[in-house]
């Protein structure tokens, strides 16, 4: 597994995007939340912001659409830049299609689940999905506590992509900090989403360091009662 750090946007100066993500320096993705009013009670930021951020750096978009319709709205994603987009279990009707459409046109489709939401009923879609995301915080808002109720989902869907011997990485986010990684990564994440904790920080790049090497060392020696 190789370790991946995907800062939020969410915590950035919004007036000042370009600049933020040049701050990250050494980030593996750009993590941008879509947030619709309406499947989050929130809002953010949508299809024109995306593309101009795409033009904007060399870091690949990580877009997490927590929108009603993602099976309308996904596709749009990749035409606007982002080489990874995430839509919800919750609010996707046809999660395969999605995913497909998402593929088709090149970049990387995944999947993310709320806290309540169970793996289980997914585990024949899999084989569709680049990314599994575990959300580890009720979505809408950044600066949440980390919920450690999620930690077992996290663990059931590592042994799931293990299972079926698939490439699929597992992806978390909400509260990840130098915390809380070392929990995630030992059950089994490999994807790290973190927007306090990154853009809070004096020094983002340094934050960003900081949170790779505990995730590494926590995935070499993971603990007993991890994976
Ligand atoms: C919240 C978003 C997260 C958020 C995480 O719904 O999906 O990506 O930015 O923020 P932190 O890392 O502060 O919990
Ligand atoms: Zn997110």
């Amino acid at each position: 597994m190789t370790v991946q750090i995907s800062p939020s946007i969410l915590s950035a100066d919004f007036a000042r995007l370009a600049e933020e993500a040049k701050a990250v320096d050494g980030a593996d993705w750009l993590h941008v939340d879509v947030m619709d009013y309406h499947f989050v009670p929130n809002l953010t930021l949508g299809l024109p912001v995306v593309e101009s951020l795409g033009k904007a750096t060399d870091i690949p978009l990580d877009c997490h659409l927590m929108i009603e319709h993602p099976d309308r709205w996904a596709p749009a994603y990749v035409d606007a830049g982002a080489s990874s987009v995430t839509f919800h279990a919750e609010a996707a009707s046809a999660p395969v299609r999605t995913a497909r459409e998402i593929r088709a046109k090149g970049a990387r489709a995944s999947m993310a689940l709320n806290p309540g939401t169970p793996i289980e009923p997914y585990e024949d879609l899999l084989p569709e999905l680049d990314m599994v995301l575990i959300m580890t915080i009720e979505p809408g808002f950044g600066g949440q506590p980390f919920l450690d109720v999620t930690l077992p989902k996290i663990r059931r869907t590592r042994a799931l992509i293990e299972k079926h011997g698939l490439e699929i990485w597992l992806q978390v986010d909400g509260g990840v900090s130098a915390a809380t990684i070392e929990r995630c990564a030992e059950a089994g994440a490999d994807v790290f989403v973190a927007g306090t904790a990154v853009y809070g920080a004096e020094d983002p790049a340094a934050a960003i360091r900081g949170l790779r090497a505990q995730a590494e060392a926590a995935c070499a020696h993971p603990r007993a009662g991890g994976r």
